[in-house]
């Protein structure tokens, strides 16, 4: 419902210079650790794409929560995106660039015929989810949604995601 979005919305937590000076940073932990809360926004990331998934990614280390999350709650299986050093024999690996810093992700497996649902805790500048989606498809698979939780629309993801849906923006 809205009063339920709208309430869930309120426990995201803005803190301003960190973790480098200048980054104003907002974080969805105060949300995940209420149920209902949680439960509204997990409904909210899956539903626009029910029935087109039968495979929930999300990267390390936020990711992987709302990933788990929406996995568990639609019954389709996991995709754990792992930060670089973390896979033996990864097959695939993506470098890319972070609101502040870089990063590369890796994975390994056959994602051939395997319909992707994307989701992450922020859309900031979209590289992250970028970076994501050239990987599934190294993988073999075909990304078919990208959700999040919160668009901050200050830092041009949207422009790089124009398919990515938000369930808040700020
Ligand atoms: C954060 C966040 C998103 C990403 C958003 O993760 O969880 O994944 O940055 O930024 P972008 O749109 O500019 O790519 P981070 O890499 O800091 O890792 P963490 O989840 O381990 O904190
Ligand atoms: N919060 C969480 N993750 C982020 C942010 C933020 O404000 N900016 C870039 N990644």
């Amino acid at each position: 419902s809205p009063a339920a979005l709208e309430r869930a919305e309120s426990l995201i937590a803005i803190t301003p210079d960190f973790p480098s000076p200048g980054v104003l940073f907002r974080d969805i932990g105060p949300l995940l650790t209420d149920a209902d809360a949680l439960a509204t926004v997990t409904h909210a990331l899956a539903a626009p794409f029910e029935g087109g998934f039968d495979l929930v990614a999300g990267v390390e280390a936020r990711g992987f929560l709302l990933a788990g999350a929406v996995a568990a709650t639609a019954g389709t299986g996991l995709l754990p995106i792992r930060k670089a050093g973390k896979t033996p024999r990864p097959t695939a690996s993506v470098d890319y660039a972070l609101e502040y810093g870089v990063a590369t992700i890796e994975a390994a497996g056959d994602l051939t015929g395997r319909r992707v649902l994307l989701v992450d805790d922020v859309l900031a500048t979209g590289g992250t989810l970028v970076a994501a989606i050239s990987l599934v498809e190294q993988l073999g698979g075909t990304v078919t949604g990208v959700a999040v939780v919160l668009e901050l629309s200050d830092l041009g993801g949207r422009r790089r995601l124009p398919q990515a849906r938000a369930v808040f923006t700020a």
